[in-house]
């Protein structure tokens, strides 16, 4: 475990140009709506083979970091927890489990139609009749993080997993959870990171930059598994991404280093409880937005991301 230095305040003289976005794309990655547009695309087209490859990619160990991101919570049973970038449920899956209740949104459709493809049968562990026994589906939403109109402080809690590198304006994406979390709820934020040790750093490197490409050749995608080690240049380091939930509102924000540094969690306790600074009207920063049955879910100008038209997902 380690905590990133309280010191470190964001924006300082060296951030300042980055207030409100990830950093500059390095080596020809893309940016803003094109960003936007082809993480899309990316995700969709490697959705069916997706939880394999994150399986395999992380030796297993991702299934452990999301345990440990959701325990990390620490909010009573029962609490509602939007799954942000849910991509095909894993981290819902893990919500349920814990005894939360999950609402996942993600922009990609592919990603979510895989969601709803591996638990539509599902039923839950106590009921009669035949079926898969898990966790019962998550309601979904599709809807781009970064413009859904939250209902303010609607949510207890928030996390996301592998997706911090992959929006396009972190800082916006922060003051969206801030302002969809209740004061005093928690957020968890799952992402890679580099290990600082040269050792486990040339090992990373390899298995990064060969294996995962290598394996998204065979077994998937190539230009996605190219592209995804190459992500990790979009995260900012820690103390800026500190320094960023701080100043969307957060307070008591940790960081936490998990398997020799090459996954990491933010921690942080919703305090402050700000607009973000996207219309709430919608109009031009307002995405497309449907619940997954195709109910619209847009068109409210304070509405819940329409968590609460899938009944488990309602606030009570
Ligand atoms: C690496 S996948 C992670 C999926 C899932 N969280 C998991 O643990 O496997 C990243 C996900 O982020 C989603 N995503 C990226 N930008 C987003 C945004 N602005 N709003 C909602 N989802 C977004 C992508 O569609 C994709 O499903």
């Amino acid at each position: 475990m380690a905590a990133a230095p309280s010191s470190a305040r964001w924006p300082n003289e060296r951030t300042k140009g980055l207030v409100g976005t990830l950093r500059p794309p390095a080596s020809g990655l893309p940016a803003g709506d094109e960003k936007r547009r082809a993480v899309r695309e990316m995700f969709d087209t490697i959705a069916g083979r997706y939880d394999l490859l994150n399986r395999v990619n992380s030796l297993g160990m991702d299934r452990g970091w999301r345990r440990r991101c959701v325990s990390a919570l620490e909010l009573p049973a029962g609490s509602l927890v939007l799954d942000v970038a849910c991509g095909t449920g894993d981290l819902c899956d893990e919500l349920a489990r814990q005894r939360y209740r999950p609402v996942g949104l993600d922009l990609s459709p592919g990603m979510l139609a895989q969601a709803r493809a591996r638990t539509a049968h599902r039923v839950d562990a106590g009921a009669p009749g035949r079926g898969e026994r898990g966790p019962a589906p998550a309601p979904l939403v599709l809807a781009d993080a970064l413009g859904a109109p939250f209902r303010p402080a609607y949510f207890d809690g928030a996390v996301s997993a592998f997706a911090l590198r992959n929006v396009v304006d972190l800082g916006q994406l922060f003051r969206q959870l801030a302002y969809a979390v209740r004061p005093g709820g928690r957020v968890s934020l799952l992402e890679l990171s580099r290990p600082e040790s040269a050792v486990l750093r040339f090992g990373h490197g390899l298995w990064c930059n060969y294996a995962v490409p290598l394996v998204g050749s065979l077994f998937s995608d190539a230009p996605a598994y190219r592209y995804l080690p190459k992500s990790l240049a979009y995260l900012p380091p820690p103390e800026e991404v500190v320094g960023m939930l701080e100043g969307a509102g957060f307070a008591a924000v940790q960081h936490v280093l998990l398997a020799g540094g090459t996954c990491q969690i933010y921690l942080a306790t919703a305090g402050r409880h700000l607009a973000p600074r996207t219309s709430r009207r919608g109009g031009p920063e307002m995405p497309e937005m449907s619940a997954s049955n195709g109910s619209n879910v847009s068109g409210s100008n304070t509405g819940t991301p329409n968590a609460g038209t899938e009944g488990k997902a309602a606030r009570s």
